[in-house]
């Protein structure tokens, strides 16, 4: 089990001035992230001014700047100082973006992706494998990015896939990710998402070869977060 998992709260589309006050006064210790909906990220990058609670965005327009009313772009991100965006979670891939033309605007801008990948129903392992690597295929070569496997199914809906299926979904990302970095030795940091709470955190940590957690549903309660935290570390 990994010794100090990356454990990052996606906020989605929810109100959340008073989760986020919730989040200054019970995280004054433990690293955490919190990727808030647009309107929210300068007011948590000052409440967490002083905290080890660090904050990103959700997403990013594909396009550059200019008459795109409503959209936020990476460099909107970067002049607010937001230094992280979460590219192609299936909630926005669902809508149709151009989710490399997303990508290459926060890359192009010098913000840290979290990138993820998932399959969309149940399927077998080399399947599996193909959509993963597919998904992974508009990854520029030598990109830095964490990588979070959330397959869609187990998204929201309680249900974890077999310790064994993460396994291969982390080796197929490793094995490409090595074969298309050249220039980093290092492995890339991976993340799990998809209905974990404080009842299933350790076990799947401890089960698996994940680095940590994106984590939605039970990041809107910042008490359980809390104990998903101090149970993983
Ligand atoms: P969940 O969401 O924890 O509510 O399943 C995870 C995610 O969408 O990142």
């Amino acid at each position: 089990m990994t010794s100090n998992p990356i454990i990052i709260g996606n906020l989605k589309m929810h109100p959340c001035g008073d989760i986020l006050r919730e989040y200054q006064a019970l995280c004054q210790k433990e690293s955490i992230g919190l990727l808030v909906p647009h309107p929210y990220l300068m007011m948590a990058q000052a409440l967490f001014q002083d905290s080890p609670i660090w904050v990103g965005a959700q997403g990013v327009s594909e396009k550059d700047v200019g008459a795109y009313t409503a959209q936020v772009s990476a460099k909107i991100l970067k002049d607010i100082g937001v230094a992280t965006v979460l590219i192609g979670h299936s909630e926005t891939r669902m809508t149709g973006v151009d989710v490399k033309a997303q990508l290459m605007q926060a890359l192009g801008e010098g913000l840290s992706v979290i990138f993820c990948v998932g399959e969309e129903q149940l399927m077998g392992q080399k399947e599996r494998r193909l959509c993963l690597e597919q998904q992974l295929s508009i990854l520029p070569e030598n990109c830095n990015a964490v990588i979070a496997y959330e397959p869609v199914w187990s998204i929201g809906t309680g249900k974890i896939p077999k310790y064994s299926h993460i396994n291969e979904a982390v080796d197929v990302i490793q094995s490409w990710y090595k074969a298309n970095n050249t220039s980093n030795s290092e492995p890339v940091k991976i993340l799990y998402g998809g209905s974990i709470d404080n009842k299933n955190c350790r076990e799947v940590l401890s089960q698996t070869n994940i680095d940590g957690f994106l984590i939605g549903g039970a990041s809107l309660k910042p008490a359980l977060m809390m104990e998903v935290v101090k149970k993983c570390r």
